[in-house]
């Protein structure tokens, strides 16, 4: 070997255990049992729109949506909600009161706002999941379109 090759193998040689040092040297990796769950495991932050209507509005538009006769309208296959996205919109965030056909029945009955109790998120959600059952038309609400009609009445 002459001096560069000597140079070139020491360097070579350092960078080898420049290596395996920053590899931990086999140290098995230590698990803290406070640390978050992995990313995969987080469960999204979108509301679960079928929770929401069991919770807020099945006790009268009723479990699969067909509501009460001349009490409570039928959300299924209806002609007012699926006719009119902003309405739906309108009638959960403001409520709903006076005469109201639906399907050929005419209902003459109140719904409370649900503004306050549920929030934009809420509302999209199960809106969304309103729409997506039940022979409705499958309309996708956002929040920020719920959003966009609560300063409207
Ligand atoms: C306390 C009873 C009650 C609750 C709770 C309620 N509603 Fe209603 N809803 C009504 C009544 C009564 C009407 C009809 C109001 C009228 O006569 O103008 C109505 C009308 C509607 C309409 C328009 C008519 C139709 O059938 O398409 C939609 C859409 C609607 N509700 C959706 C909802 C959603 C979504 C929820 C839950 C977030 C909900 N409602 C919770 C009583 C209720």
């Amino acid at each position: 070997m002459n001096k560069v090759q000597q140079k070139i193998s020491l360097a070579l040689s350092l960078c080898l255990v420049a290596f395996i040092v920053a590899c931990g040297g086999g140290e098995p990796p230590k698990t803290d049992p406070n640390a978050p769950p992995p990313q995969s495991m987080v469960k999204e932050d979108v509301p679960d729109g079928k929770a929401i209507y069991t919770k807020t509005c099945q006790a009268c538009h009723q479990e699969n949506g067909q509501g009460v006769p001349k009490a409570f309208p039928p959300l299924a296959n209806a002609d007012v909600l699926n006719s009119n996205v902003e309405g739906a919109i309108d009638g959960v965030i403001h409520g709903r009161k006076g005469e109201l056909i639906v399907n050929g029945e005419k209902y003459n009955t109140e719904m409370a706002p649900l503004g306050g109790t549920l929030n934009d998120a809420e509302i999209a959600a199960v809106l969304t999941y309103v729409y997506s059952q039940w022979g409705n038309n499958g309309s996708v609400i956002t929040p920020e379109m719920v959003a966009a009609r609560r300063t409207k009445k």
